[in-house]
């Protein structure tokens, strides 16, 4: 009897976990559709892989996924610029004073990036709210926002090339000069999901 009883129990557990699938199969339908959406920035993988984790919040929204790439890119970028300045105060005379300018102009570039990661962001807020030209106008700011903030990225990732790539003595900017490269894949993820709001 007891043996019987320990044989119930798993069925009656795999029927009640199947029935409970309902949800989970929600959000996999939310996966489906941040992958679909993916497929249509330059980095298909890199854009799932970060934006994944969020499905629950993404739902099937458009929406929320530009928001939930614009907040991504924002950390990240203050991440970035937080490494810059880091590598920058730890620096020695090695490091050479083109290095050094270079870090330096970059450490300002990242902050003016971040601000406007951030701008985007709470543009991307007022079009949850927004309707008609409302609408077209915010999307249209965080665009403006957002590209911006790219060509901020890009602008240091080409200071920060020449120098490390000689060496600079400080691997360091190495290191960082990649973080920029890659910071500037989710901000151009984050722009790509906001260009697909306005059509
Ligand atoms: C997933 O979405 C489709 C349509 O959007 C729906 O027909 C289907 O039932 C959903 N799947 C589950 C398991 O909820
Ligand atoms: C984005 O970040 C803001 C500020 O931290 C937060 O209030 C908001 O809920 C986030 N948006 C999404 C869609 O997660
Ligand atoms: C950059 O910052 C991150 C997070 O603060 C840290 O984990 C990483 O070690 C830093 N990298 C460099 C090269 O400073």
């Amino acid at each position: 009897m007891a043996s019987q009883g320990a044989f119930l129990f798993p069925t009656f557990l795999f029927f009640f976990l199947a029935g409970c699938r309902t949800p989970a199969a929600g959000v996999g339908n939310s996966t489906e559709f941040i992958r679909e959406a993916c497929g249509g920035t330059l980095y298909p993988q890199l854009c799932f892989s970060s934006l994944v984790g969020y499905a629950a919040v993404v739902q099937r929204s458009d929406v929320r996924l530009s928001q939930v790439a614009s907040n991504v890119t924002l950390a990240r970028v203050r991440s970035v610029s937080a490494n810059v300045s880091a590598t920058l105060a730890g620096a020695g005379a090695a490091a050479g004073p083109r290095l050094r300018a270079a870090l330096r102009d970059c450490s300002e570039m990242l902050s003016d990036a971040a601000e406007r990661a951030g701008q985007a962001a709470e543009a991307l807020r007022a079009v949850e709210s927004a309707t008609g030209p409302a609408l077209a106008w915010q999307v249209s700011n965080a665009m403006t926002w957002m590209s911006a903030a790219l060509t901020d990225e890009d602008t240091c990732a080409d200071w920060l090339a020449a120098p490390t790539a000689a060496g600079g003595g400080d691997s360091k900017a190495g290191e960082v000069y990649r973080r920029v490269r890659e910071v500037e894949k989710h901000t151009s993820i984050a722009l790509a999901l906001i260009h697909k709001l306005g059509f």
